[in-house]
């Protein structure tokens, strides 16, 4: 398969479905040969953004160091697929403005049904006020007003949501 640099951005609250769909385009992109990463908050926190906590500082820094090498990929040719919550607007539209080659896919799932995954069991802990700050529950998420994508993962299944993504990617010329 034919393509060109781009990030393809997945933000929403955690459990919405972030990890799970770009895990998933991932393995049909390799599967294709092209050249692409993924830089997932979970596993960015663990080395490039070590040490970093929730704060809206900590967050703005993590989201400009993901958006710095997502960039440097991405102008070598790289897709690259970042999911992160990145909750806060400006800080998103910055690095789009950086980027430039930049399709924001919102991963838009209810508090409820999010809660109700738990995928992690973080939110039982965010509740109970063993974390503090949680998306969600104690700490804002600011939605994107116009995204390229949005996946309502609450009411599609995983391979709709996969199939929104690839399409616009192929619409917008980066894959083909
Ligand atoms: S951010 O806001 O973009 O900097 O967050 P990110 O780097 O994506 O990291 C989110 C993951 O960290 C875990 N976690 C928390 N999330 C939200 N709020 C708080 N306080 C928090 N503490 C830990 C959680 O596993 C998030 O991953 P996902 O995949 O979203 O569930
Ligand atoms: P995040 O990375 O945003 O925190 P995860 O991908 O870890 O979210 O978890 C999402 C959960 O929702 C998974 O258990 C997944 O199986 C489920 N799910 C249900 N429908 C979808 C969908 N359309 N897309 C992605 N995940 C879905
Ligand atoms: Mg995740």
């Amino acid at each position: 398969m034919q393509h060109r640099g781009v990030t393809v951005w997945f933000t929403g609250l955690s459990g919405a479905g972030k990890t799970t769909i770009s895990g998933a385009i991932a393995e049909i992109l390799q599967q294709k040969q092209c050249k692409l990463e993924i830089l997932d908050g979970d596993i960015v926190r663990e080395n490039l953004t070590k040490g970093l906590g929730f704060s809206k500082a900590d967050r703005d820094e993590n989201i400009r160091r993901i958006g710095f090498v997502a960039h440097l990929l991405t102008r070598n040719g790289v897709i690259v697929l970042v999911s992160a919550i990145s909750p806060y607007r400006e800080i998103r539209q910055e690095v789009r403005g950086k980027i430039g080659d930049f399709v924001e896919v919102y991963v838009n799932a209810p508090l409820t049904v999010c809660e109700d995954r738990d995928v992690k069991g973080l939110y039982k802990k965010a509740r109970a006020g063993e974390i503090k700050g949680f998306t969600g529950i104690d700490d804002p998420y600011e939605a994107p007003t116009n995204p390229e994508i949005e996946c309502n993962t609450d009411q599609e299944d995983l391979s709709e949501s996969i199939a929104k993504v690839m399409q616009k990617l192929a619409e917008l010329g980066y894959i083909s």
